[in-house]
């Protein structure tokens, strides 16, 4: 059966030191419990050789929040799957809405950096999710499924069934305005029928949908309450050790 999950993706914020330090205290917070979810955090490049050596990496997963889309060579200022992977990092956030909006990362260069993250051994947290004017005119399920088509689809079940995916609607990212737990649960159990007209009930029944976007400890446990919704992947609430926590121990 699929996994809770619950990742906490720090984008650009804090520096190394504030990074180890964060996530020692949260090791040290799941130390004391046992955890219905499966936790990972995603870091900035820098940090993660330092946080993997500073935590239990079977008890808190560490990724990259990104990977170039070449395998190596002349690329300035790019960081391989291949890298990610030799700093002991397990899992790298690829797709997210930022990376899209910001830098231009089209379906096809999502492709890439898919097949390069599961061909070095790391697990992709593949993001997907519709902008505000698109939901307003309902066009929000034509939108995701066209994001995993166009990035995912090619895979094979066995690399399809590695891949864990995010739901995070752009006009929650950050904003403070959540999706309801309905409002979640529609569009995952749509996802998950998407999977499963393509690989299968059995490959869709195994594949974990996070939540992300304005997710905190006072609403993680109605949206995890759904059963398609498989845990979180969360921004601002995952820089400090007690909200993240909270969030955790909302399964
Ligand atoms: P917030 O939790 O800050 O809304 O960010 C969500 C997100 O983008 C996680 O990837």
């Amino acid at each position: 059966m699929r996994k809770n999950i619950v990742a906490g993706n720090w984008k650009m914020n804090t520096t190394v030191q504030e990074g180890v330090a964060l996530a020692k205290e949260i090791d040290a917070a799941l130390a004391g419990v046992t955890p219905k979810c499966d936790v990972i955090i995603a870091t900035p490049f820098t940090h993660l050789v330092s946080v993997v050596n500073a935590i239990d990496t079977n008890r808190i997963g560490v990724g990259a929040e990104n990977c170039a889309d070449k395998t190596e060579g002349a690329f300035t200022g790019e960081v391989s799957a291949k890298m990610v992977a030799s700093t002991g990092a397990k899992y790298v956030i690829l797709g997210h809405s930022e990376r899209r909006a910001y830098y231009h990362e089209t379906p096809e260069i999502l492709k890439e950096k898919v097949l390069l993250a599961l061909a070095n051994g790391l697990t992709p947290i593949f993001c997907i999710g519709e902008v505000l004017e698109e939901r307003e005119v309902g066009k929000h399920f034509e939108v995701v499924k066209a994001q995993v088509e166009g990035s995912l689809f090619n895979l094979s079940a066995e690399d399809f069934g590695k891949i864990i995916l995010a739901y995070e609607p752009v006009w929650a990212i950050g904003t403070g305005k959540t999706a309801t737990a309905d409002q979640a649960e529609e569009i995952h159990a749509f996802i998950r029928k998407t999977i499963a007209d393509k690989y299968g009930k059995e490959v869709a029944e195994n594949t974990s949908i996070l939540y992300g976007g304005s997710c905190k400890p006072s609403n993680a446990p109605e949206l995890f309450a759904k059963p398609d919704v498989d845990g979180g992947l969360i921004g601002g609430a995952a820089l400090k050790a007690d909200s993240f926590m909270g969030i955790i121990t909302a399964f």
